[in-house]
């Protein structure tokens, strides 16, 4: 397979298709070398396989950065039950937009990954859940399917290995909550998609009761290149525990927002002054979100010693999450982008725990208020108490997800939410 966009900045491996619209072409794909390591897998038994994605250190891109290689490896090695993979291509995280440019621009990458995963943990049938809002790349996917299948890359005996494989394709609905592994499961088997508590973990009970393995889009897309190229040549990029390289969503204000992929460690700021363009109107940097909206917003003093990887975003005061870089100017309304957030959260909140139902709904109203200039100092310390008692008390973690930018929110940028309620006291009050 050729690399031809690796330069010392960017690293392009499993967005080396992207701009070129020959690339979701099977043939194209095929003579570039594509499905080449799907046949390198065939020849090693599935364990060998897991053990090269061990090797290579490749972490969950879905945003929790469970090792990949040692998910699979928790699946039943004698199959007594069908097993399942299912691909999670839901992405709804706010600032997100890296899985539906990967299955636009390159979907059969996404097949090959799904094939070599479904091989390793001994499964037949892949799902490959994709938000339903997501038209062209649901277009794009459907027909690389199709093209697979006539070409004989999957399904029956593909190219004569004697391994069966089929790949459909599933429309979510479109609800953030279906991104989570087990609502997920329970959209896909055409139920409500609501969440359970684990465990029991979905290795031992998952889809359709059967033992699944989940992995998101670009978990999948990177496994072609590692299982062709090996687990230390994937090691050649990022850190020790942070290895190889991942797709930064940059949004916000900077110049050249959009996709990057880079090596993992990567300085934060380095991303948004080299790799962007620096900050939009050449305003000054006030805030960064480095992984979506559930994780804590950095201040720029934090931002500025930030490298892009899973310790280094900790150590810096956040999470890398799904990597989902949204960056901030001075003129930022801080107060006005966490309530937005808050708000999507009571939207999405499926219902079934106190907690949260109630949680994101208070919190919501409350932060509504202070934007409205109705609020006082108090409220700021009911939402840091509200939102802590929504953390580890729910069946899944969107709940969990409301107390990092709504505490760090205020913590750092408290001047902001007392501005908000001074500014709008009556002339004359001191
Ligand atoms: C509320 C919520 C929404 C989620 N949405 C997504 C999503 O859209 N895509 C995704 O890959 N993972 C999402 N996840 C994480 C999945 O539950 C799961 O951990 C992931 O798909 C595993 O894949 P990985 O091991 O390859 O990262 C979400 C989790 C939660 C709690
Ligand atoms: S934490 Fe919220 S979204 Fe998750 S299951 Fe409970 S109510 Fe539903």
């Amino acid at each position: 397979m050729a690399y031809p966009y690796v330069s010392d900045r960017e690293a392009r491996v499993i967005s080396r298709g992207f701009g070129d619209p020959m690339q979701r072409r099977v043939d194209t794909y095929v003579q570039r070398g594509g499905y080449g390591a799907l046949k390198k897998a065939f020849g090693m038994s599935p364990d060998q396989v897991i053990d090269v994605v061990k090797a290579s250190g490749l972490r969950g891109r879905g945003g929790a950065g469970f090792p990949t290689g040692v998910k699979w490896s928790f699946m039943p090695k004698q199959p007594t039950k069908p097993h399942y993979l299912l691909c999670n291509a839901d992405e709804s995280e706010p600032g997100t937009f890296k899985d539906r440019e990967l299955i636009r621009w390159d979907p059969h990458q996404l097949i090959e990954g799904c094939l070599i995963g479904a091989y390793a943990i001994r499964a037949k049938h892949v799902y490959i859940y994709c938000r339903g809002e997501f038209f062209e790349a649901n277009q794009v996917l459907a027909r690389a399917v199709e093209d697979a299948y006539a070409k004989g890359y999957v399904g029956k005996n593909i190219q004569g290995s004697g391994n069966d494989i089929d790949v459909t394709v599933h429309q979510g609905a479109g609800a953030y909550i279906c991104g989570e592994e087990t609502g997920l499961m329970s959209s896909l088997e055409g139920r409500r998609g609501l969440p359970r508590v684990k465990p029991p973990f979905p290795a031992a009970y998952g889809a359709f009761g059967m033992p699944t393995t989940i992995n998101n889009v670009e978990t999948l897309c990177a496994i072609p290149h590692i299982v062709a190229n090996g687990g230390d040549w994937y090691r050649q990029w990022g850190t020790e525990k942070s290895a190889g390289t991942k797709l930064f969503c940059v949004s916000g204000h900077v110049r050249k927002p959009g996709n990057y992929e880079l090596p993992l460690g990567f300085p934060l700021i380095e991303l948004i002054e080299d790799v962007c363009g620096g900050m939009r109107d050449g305003n000054a940097l006030k805030a960064v979100i480095p992984g979506g909206s559930s994780v804590p917003i950095l201040d720029a003093a934090e931002a500025r010693s930030c490298k892009l990887d899973y310790e280094g975003c900790v150590s810096a005061g956040s999470m890398l999450g799904c990597a989902s870089v949204i960056v901030m100017d001075d003129k930022t309304d801080i107060v006005k982008q966490v309530r937005r957030m808050v708000d999507f959260y009571a939207h999405e909140s499926c219902g079934q725990c106190t907690p949260c139902r109630e949680g994101t709904s208070w919190a919501a109203q409350i932060m509504r208020r202070i934007e409205d200039g109705d609020g006082t100092e108090k409220d700021l310390d009911t939402l840091m108490e509200i939102t802590q008692q929504m953390v580890g008390t729910t069946i899944c973690v969107l709940s969990d997800s409301v107390a990092p930018p709504v505490q760090s929110s205020i913590k750092k940028f408290r001047g902001d939410y007392l501005a908000r309620m001074r500014s709008l006291e009556p002339a004359g009050v001191a």
